[in-house]
Parts: structure tokens; C-alpha cells; sequence
């Protein structure tokens, strides 16, 4: 995880229940090592995703001239924060039920410098054999009523290990950097309760998410005027 401890931190964990507490309700149900081995396959799982990014990202940036990415966070849930999304759920605290509810244990987060760059990669990974988009929320086409706005897409991944092949499930959130910049002030304002002319931040939130929006345009239209105006070598040498 790269310096940004606010991603998906607090959404489930709770004030009472610490990653202590929860390690202590595993070893009570001896579950502990089963679900030290299912956080290493999610660990596994995201190194695999994020490695098929960084190709993706590599070949891209030689054919594109630039990198459609700006950075890549990843991070795995926390015990706290597991245990508190299946209670949220109202299902019971076990390993199985981890693996076949909880579908962001593994997250990844992809900051794009433009929005068509974030259907290149999804659309790249749609082509590749060996990963299964399961779900695709596209918070960009139709953004949330809040004006949140992100592509997510729940991968299935194979992960190989000694004598098996297992499959995992990843969330991966591509966003442009004007929509993390928007994202992660209004993740900061969800937590300050109680706050006076709350329906007036609301309302100033979806407006700025517009604005954000517009801006993310723009830049892309500017983007594609350069790519229009520069001369290719290859033209050059038809002209002479
Ligand atoms: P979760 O149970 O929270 O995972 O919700 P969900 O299964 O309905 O998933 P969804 O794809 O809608 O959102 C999952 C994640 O997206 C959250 O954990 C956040 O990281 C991010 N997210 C979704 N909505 C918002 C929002 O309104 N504001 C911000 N800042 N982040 C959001
Ligand atoms: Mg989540």
C-alpha cells in the first residue's frame, strides 16, 4: 500500500472490535490458519492483477507515448473491517463465507490520467482468457446520486499454487485523478457527523463532482487536439 491509509479503511470497522479482537475469535473458532492461508491467496490474487496492470501499462505507454496511468494503490481488508461487513450482512463470521460474500478483501485502485483510458484497460481485460469480469459497476456512465463517480469492476483471477489452481475475486476501481481528488474529500466529509447545512455540502459535493466531470472532458478533448496536431515521423516521410 502506498501512502494512502484512507482507502477503505473505516467504511465496516468498527470502534469495539479491533484486528486483535477479531484474531482472538479465530483462534476461539480455530479458524486462524485457514484464514491466514485465504488472505494470502488475496494476496496472491492482487499481485496477479496488479502485474497484469502494469503490462498493460507498459504497452500503452510505448504505443501511446505516455502512461494511461497515474499510480496503482492496492490493499487487503482488514480483520476488523471483514468482520464487520459480514455483520453488517447478518451472516456468520467464517472463512467460506469471506471468500464467497466479501468481493473487495483484495482492492485495487487505479488513478488514470484520462476517462478513455479507463475502458482501454477494462476492455483489455475483458480479452484476456484467464480473467472473468464478474461485476462491472460503471459509477461514470450513471454516477451515484451523490455525484461519486468510478469504474468497478469485480475480477476472478486463477492464482497457481504448489498442487492447485484456485480462483479469487478482486475489485478493481479505475478513476481519473480529478475524481480520486473528489472521492477522497468527500470519503473525509462522511465521517464528520452532525454537521450544520449538511443538504448544502451535499448539494456543493454533486455540484463540484459536475464540475469535475467537465474538467475530466475538457482535458481529454485537449488531449486529443494535441494528438491531432503533432506530425508523425511516419507522415514526414510521405510528404518528402
Ligand atoms: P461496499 O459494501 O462498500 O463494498 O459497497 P458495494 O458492494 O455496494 O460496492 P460499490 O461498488 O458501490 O462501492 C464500493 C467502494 O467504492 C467503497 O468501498 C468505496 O471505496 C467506493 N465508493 C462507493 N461509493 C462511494 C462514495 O459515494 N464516495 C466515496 N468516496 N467512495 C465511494
Ligand atoms: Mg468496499
Amino acid at each position: 500500500m502506498t501512502g494512502d491509509e484512507k482507502y477503505d479503511i473505516g467504511h465496516y470497522g468498527n470502534d469495539t472490535m479491533s484486528d486483535e479482537d477479531v484474531g482472538r475469535i479465530l483462534q476461539i473458532t480455530n479458524q486462524a490458519d485457514e484464514f491466514e492461508v485465504m488472505m494470502m491467496y488475496f494476496d496472491c490474487a492482487m499481485t496477479q492483477v496488479r502485474t497484469k496492470l502494469e503490462i498493460l501499462n507498459k504497452e500503452m505507454a510505448l504505443k501511446n507515448r505516455r502512461n494511461p496511468f497515474e499510480y496503482i494503490k492496492s490493499r487487503l481488508k482488514s480483520p476488523k473491517s471483514i468482520y464487520g461487513k459480514l455483520k453488517v450482512k447478518g451472516v456468520p463470521f467464517t472463512v467460506e463465507n469471506v471468500e464467497n460474500t466479501i468481493n473487495d478483501v483484495a482492492g485495487i485502485r487505479v488513478i488514470c490520467s484520462f476517462i478513455d483510458d479507463i475502458y482501454s484497460i477494462r476492455d483489455s481485460f475483458d480479452v484476456q482468457d484467464d480473467v472473468e469480469i464478474l461485476q462491472e459497476k460503471d459509477y461514470i456512465a450513471s454516477p451515484k446520486e451523490n455525484g461519486y463517480r468510478s469504474l468497478h469492476l469485480i475480477l476472478r483471477v486463477p492464482i497457481y499454487l504448489a498442487n492447485e489452481k484456485k480462483y479469487m475475486n478482486v475489485e478493481v476501481q479505475f478513476r481519473t485523478i480529478a475524481m480520486d481528488f473528489w472521492a477522497s474529500v468527500e470519503h473525509k466529509m462522511k465521517y464528520k457527523r452532525e454537521i450544520n447545512n449538511a443538504e448544502i455540502i451535499v448539494e456543493e459535493l454533486r455540484y463540484s463532482a459536475d464540475l469535475i466531470n467537465q474538467l475530466d472532458r475538457r482535458m481529454l478533448q485537449i488531449r486529443e487536439r494535441i494528438e491531432r496536431s503533432e506530425v508523425k515521423p511516419d507522415d514526414e516521410e510521405k510528404k518528402s
